[in-house]
């Protein structure tokens, strides 16, 4: 019996660290502010709203940061791999040349600040 539920609170236990590990920001906000405005912010706008000074001339739009709506349906993989590959016959490159891994996610984690 309480071998038991000893076992089941290390189960639970180990699920906690796992899903907390799994939702744990990757990225570095800071770093990603300065990413993002270097490399993004003309396209997506300084905050994230999709209107940067290039995006006039853009079919489709770039994504709008602050649309929480929008941004909850992604996971933070789904925008990893744009970021990586880029989205095809759209403005948005492939960064995986341009910026190191470690920088894709702080752009990523920057961005997530920006739908509240
Ligand atoms: C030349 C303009 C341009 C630049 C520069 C640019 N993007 Fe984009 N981005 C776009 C466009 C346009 C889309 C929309 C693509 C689509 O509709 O599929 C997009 C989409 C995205 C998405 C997908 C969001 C979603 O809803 O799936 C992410 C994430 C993203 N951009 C991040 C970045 C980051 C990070 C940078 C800088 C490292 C960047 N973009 C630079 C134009 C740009």
């Amino acid at each position: 019996m309480f071998k038991k539920s000893l076992v089941a609170l290390l189960v639970a236990a180990i699920a906690v660290v796992f899903t907390m590990s799994a939702f744990a920001a990757k990225g570095d906000v800071a770093k990603g502010k300065t990413v993002f405005a270097t490399n993004c912010a003309m396209c997506h706008g300084d905050a994230g709203k999709g209107d940067g000074a290039a995006a006039a001339a853009l079919v489709p739009k770039p994504r709008n940061f602050t649309d929480k709506a929008l941004m909850s349906k992604k996971t933070d993989d789904d925008l990893f791999k744009v970021v990586t590959k880029g989205s095809p016959n759209t403005g948005m490159a492939p960064y995986e040349k341009m910026l190191s891994e470690d920088d894709r996610w702080n752009a990523i984690a920057f961005i997530r600040t920006l739908a509240k």
